[in-house]
């Protein structure tokens, strides 16, 4: 991953987060990260997935919604503590795996037919945010579902902005849009993989 100053937050960066906050962003008590959660658990087309793969799963909240809509769900979060809470939050539940792992320089070797980014992507730079779409694009299954989900307005902690990064995702041509919702604060937009 790019290191410069305008290269990716590394894990670092999200350690301190974690060092200043157990729950960084508020995940489990804002009134506007539960609507988000609920939101897009609601905008997947399929009532369950065989497999799904959610990067930057911070402390499990979404992760806890997704179980019950998967067979299979693997979190991955670039920063240890955030994934030990991931863990507690769902031990015991079958089919989960949360893991210590940063994208887009890894990567896991599964196949998923659903891809959840979450408010992730504007934290990379544009070489790795574009590493990130060729990941996903190639480890969902053709026909496979990727739903995108990011906060709209600027943060001087994002490398670019929830709008730039659906932009992006428009335009990639390995996706497929299947709708999407948008509001002052967030946007939600679903992608079929194209048959390959
Ligand atoms: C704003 S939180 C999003 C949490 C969750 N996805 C949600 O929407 O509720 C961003 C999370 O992404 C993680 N993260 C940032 N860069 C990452 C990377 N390159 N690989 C994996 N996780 C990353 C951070 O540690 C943090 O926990």
């Amino acid at each position: 991953m790019n290191a410069d100053m305008h290269g990716s937050r590394d894990a670092k960066y999200f350690a301190a987060k974690y060092d200043e906050s157990s729950d960084p962003w508020g995940l489990a008590d804002n009134w506007y990260e539960r609507r988000k959660h609920a939101s897009t658990v609601a905008l997947l087309p399929h009532r369950m997935y065989r497999s799904c793969f959610e990067p930057g799963c911070s402390i499990g909240l979404l992760s806890q919604a997704l179980t019950g809509r998967c067979r299979r769900l693997l979190c991955w979060d670039i920063d240890r503590r955030a994934v030990q809470t991931t863990a507690a939050r769902l031990r015991g539940k079958r089919g989960v795996t949360a893991e210590v792992g940063a994208v887009p320089d890894q990567w896991p070797s599964e196949r998923f037919d659903l891809v959840v980014l979450s408010e992730l992507a504007y934290y990379l730079c544009a070489d790795d945010r574009l590493a990130l779409y060729t990941e996903i694009a190639a480890s969902l299954e053709p026909g496979g579902h990727l739903v995108a989900v990011h906060w709209r307005p600027r943060s001087t902690e994002q490398r670019c902005d929830g709008d730039t990064v659906h932009a992006e995702l428009r335009t990639g041509a390995e996706f497929r849009s299947l709708g999407g919702y948008a509001e002052r604060e967030f946007l939600i937009d679903l992608y079929e993989r194209e048959p390959r």
